[in-house]
């Protein structure tokens, strides 16, 4: 029995061996393709393979045509989230799912800000001409189609460069209040409010009548008073969990603190919401070690009344649209540190890389 066992897993070991050398072997992507004679061609930045940043770089690629459901929208501008950063790098988990040698697709980054071009059959709600903004990967390109419940009108207010900013970040900030039932009056603390996420969540904290007390570093604080936070932490001069202050919502960006440190500045049946783990700032292993920590840590939450809630952001037009309104509503601005031109996308990344970005980087489309 004991040998069978023994052999059975050993055919099993080996089995998966082969399986993993075959996926990994074959992982390939479109980057070797030729573009049909005759079809039309446009600028777009994508990656053939995982790596530095170097690796994204500009290239032609064959326009895009809409499905039925789709818009194809001509590109005005794009931004860069931590998720588009990261793949580029390809660490071992993301490979599972973007590909193991390769990545799968190698279109770049995923938040866009243009004008409608062309609409397929079944797409009523839009129209050529229409200002937009929404969520499709590869959006570092001269056209991009997207399905037409991940695009929202552009508020008029806004340049192509700030809605641009909105999607992904916004929306995070915006399911992440959401998680943790915000209300009006409620004490609200964002850790890490002065990245892509953070300058959202203070905003929209704010939006809801939230008092919000924002953890910045130095050379942040005044654009967190600019964004209207009620109190600023410096972090490099004060720990947040040894205050006396208590928070009913801990909006958490960084997650550097541990589980008993946070529970202590939350009111007795506080939330913290875990959104994300320092951007670019952590190192692979620190980043890998605070996710691990986030799910044993809502894990070990379930039997306490203080609650630390993990979440995925979902690409809900419903809540593009309320983001659209907060921002119609002057109650949010997108806030951009930088924008590069898109032979410059490069620098951009390295820039993300470095981990201090404020606010958000787009890449202006030509
Ligand atoms: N849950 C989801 O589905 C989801 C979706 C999108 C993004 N995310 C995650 O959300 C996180 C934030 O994304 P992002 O786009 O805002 O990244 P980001 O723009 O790079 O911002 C990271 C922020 O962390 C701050 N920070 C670094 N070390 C800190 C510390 N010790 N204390 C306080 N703040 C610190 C940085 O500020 P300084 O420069 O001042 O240090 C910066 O403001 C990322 O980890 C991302 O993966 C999660």
């Amino acid at each position: 029995m004991k040998r069978i066992l023994k052999w059975s897993a050993l055919a099993i070991l080996v089995v998966l061996f082969a399986w993993f050398e075959f996926a990994y072997w074959t992982s390939s992507n479109d980057c070797g393709r030729g573009i049909p004679t005759g079809a039309q061609r446009i600028k777009a930045v994508r990656f053939c393979d995982y790596g530095a940043p170097d690796v994204v770089h500009m290239d032609e690629i064959e326009k895009p045509a809409p499905a039925e459901d789709q818009l194809l929208v001509r590109v005005r501008a794009a931004s860069l989230n931590a998720i588009d950063v990261a793949i580029v790098r390809g660490p071992a988990l993301a490979r599972l799912l973007f590909g193991l040698r390769k990545p799968k697709f190698t279109g770049f980054a995923r938040d866009f800000a243009g004008v409608v071009e062309a609409v397929g059959k079944k797409v009523t709600e839009f129209k050529p001409g229409d200002e937009v903004f929404g969520l499709k990967g590869g959006a570092v390109a001269q056209y991009v189609y997207a399905r037409k419940d991940r695009v929202v009108m552009k508020p008029a207010s806004v340049t192509f460069e700030e809605a641009a900013a909105v999607p992904l970040a916004g929306l995070t900030a915006w399911q992440g209040l959401k998680t943790g039932k915000i209300h009006a009056g409620e004490k609200v603390l964002v850790n890490g409010a002065s990245g892509g996420v953070g300058t959202f969540a203070i905003q929209i904290a704010k939006a809801f009548n939230a008092e919000v007390t924002a953890v910045v570093s130095t050379r942040n604080v005044e654009i967190a008073r600019q964004l209207a936070a009620d109190h600023v932490i410096d972090y490099t001069k004060e720990d947040f969990t040894k205050r006396s202050e208590r928070y009913d919502l801990l909006y958490d960006n960084v997650m550097n603190h541990s589980m008993s440190e946070r529970r202590r500045v939350l009111t007795s049946d506080g939330i913290c919401v875990l959104a994300g783990f320092g951007g670019a700032a952590p190192s692979g292993t620190e980043a890998m070690a605070r996710i691990v920590r986030g799910f044993s840590d809502s894990f070990r939450s379930r039997f306490s009344a203080q609650k630390f809630e993990r979440y995925t952001t979902t690409a809900s037009q419903a809540d593009l649209q309320s983001l659209s309104d907060l921002i119609a509503q002057g109650k949010v601005k997108p806030f951009v540190e930088k924008t590069y031109p898109m032979s410059e996308t490069v620098e951009a990344l390295r820039y993300f890389n470095a981990g201090h970005t404020r606010g958000k980087l787009v890449i202006a489309v030509d």
